[in-house]
């Protein structure tokens, strides 16, 4: 018989039972229902409820269900739904009547509320483990790599010079507010609510802020409607979750194309690789192609919550259940990226010659010849002028900027002296640029000061 069986006359269909019932996926949330139980069965006794015995028979109970959980020894059943009623079974057929009264002033509906926040919460925390890692990947890769110099792209064209370690900590930045995002999300998710009931509450003389204080909450929840009827927390959780893909993935893009032989700007390490059954010269970048390629799921998993929601009247309704699964691919998904793209990054190997050889093409200082003429009197739109006919000139006679002759440049511009060469070459477009926040080595230096005390203040 069903825990909710008295109104009925007819049992379940079968078909019915399989296609509602959630075990199958919701049980990965049993530490935390029965963490919630507990503190519930233990504030019932407190608060006067039922005995104080009893409530201690139940915690002891749910205690010894967790363990046998964990060592295997408990089948759940798909007649019993989901996790919450399944552990509710477990734990009446143990001790009978007593068992009985632990859903006292309590519904599903808040129940599962709090159980997938205690859950995401924990979720979070590893989550925000992993990007911390990362960090510290970027910040080791950018130490060594002040000095190398790679051309800067817009377009996919080559632009200006920077160093490799500038680019690196473009994406420590990145990374670094996705760490933040995480944090506001949690911040938003740690409110407890239980006591909410099925929507209107209950006339039991709870204590909410006992079970809040219990599970670590930082809050209860403010309007028993909302409490079980919020998803805002699993949506924003998705949305934090896509934007680290979405960051993974342009980085992966970015590995992708400096694996391959037009770029060769890294070479993966061979751990992080993988060949072709039938060219035997092939080493692709499948890791990060495989990264890049589950961004999608992730997106999918925020759009198909968000399409869930979208329509429900207040409180709760069926459809919520659909929320488990999208978010917990996406967890699953995001966890299952970061550990891996993080070797993949410390363990590839860099070709600095080939990023300097490709900085030295593509009239990467073209910028600063310009900027040249305008420290010598010559308007910043007219020194575009000149040097983009240089530039026509150098195509026309297959050199660099930096390989004109002084004849040459004189023809360009009387202006130019000597000391041009100097004020082009790549080392001095890229020191030059010093302000804070730009490549020079002692801006990226300054940046790398400010991660690191971000880091060390956090871990
Ligand atoms: N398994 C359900 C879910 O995941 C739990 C809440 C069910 N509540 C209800 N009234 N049917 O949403």
């Amino acid at each position: 018989m069903k825990l909710w069986g008295g109104r009925f006359t007819v049992s379940t269909d079968k078909a019915v039972d399989d296609f509602h019932s959630s075990i199958h996926f919701d049980s990965r949330m049993y530490r935390q229902d029965i963490a919630g139980s507990i503190a519930h069965a233990e504030m019932l006794g407190r608060c006067g409820v039922i005995p104080v015995s009893e409530a201690e028979l139940i915690c002891s109970t749910l205690r010894e269900i967790l363990s046998d959980i964990e060592s295997g020894k408990v089948h759940f059943e798909v007649e019993a739904e989901d996790i919450h009623m399944n552990v509710e079974k477990i734990l009446i057929d143990r001790i009978g009547d007593v068992g009985k009264k632990l859903h006292t002033g309590r519904s599903r509906n808040d129940q599962v509320a709090l159980d997938l926040r205690m859950y995401l919460r924990d979720e979070i925390r590893e989550i925000k483990g992993m990007l911390l890692e990362l960090l510290a990947v970027l910040l080791e890769i950018s130490e060594k790599n002040m000095d190398t110099i790679m051309p800067g792209y817009t377009h996919l064209q080559r632009a200006q010079p920077v160093t490799l370690a500038h680019h690196t900590m473009a994406y420590f930045q990145m990374f670094r507010r996705d760490v933040g995002r995480l944090d506001d999300c949690y911040a938003r998710m740690d409110v407890m609510p239980l006591g909410s009931g099925a929507l209107a509450g209950t006339t039991y003389p709870l204590d909410r802020n006992f079970v809040a204080e219990k599970l670590g909450f930082s809050d209860i929840t403010q309007n028993s409607l909302d409490g079980v009827s919020d998803r805002d927390f699993v949506i924003e959780l998705a949305s934090c979750l896509s934007v680290i893909m979405m960051h993974l993935s342009r980085y992966c893009e970015e590995l992708i194309l400096w694996s391959s032989a037009e770029f060769s700007f890294i070479e993966m390490d061979d751990a992080y690789s993988t060949g072709s059954s039938i060219m035997p010269q092939k080493k692709n970048p499948d890791v990060a192609e495989l990264i890049r390629g589950k961004t999608g799921r992730v997106y999918g998993s925020l759009i198909s919550l968000l399409t869930m929601m979208k329509s429900l009247p207040l409180a709760y309704n069926k459809d919520m259940q659909e929320d488990k699964e999208a978010i917990f691919d996406a967890v699953d998904t995001v966890k299952a990226c970061l550990p891996v793209f993080t070797k993949m990054l410390s363990t590839m190997k860099i070709k600095r010659e080939n990023m300097y050889r490709a900085a030295c093409g593509g009239f990467t200082n073209a910028t600063d010849v310009a900027d040249y003429l305008v420290k010598k009197g010559i308007p910043f739109r007219s020194a575009h002028e000149i040097v983009g006919r240089m530039v026509l000139y150098c195509i026309d006679n297959d050199k660099a900027l930096d390989e004109l002759t002084i004849d040459e440049f004189k023809g360009f511009s009387p202006k130019i002296e000597e000391d041009v060469y100097e004020a082009i070459s790549l080392e001095k477009c890229v020191s030059d640029r010093k302000l804070p926040g730009g490549p020079a080595p002692d801006s990226v230096r300054a940046a790398m000061e400010n991660g690191r005390k971000f880091l060390k203040a956090i871990r």
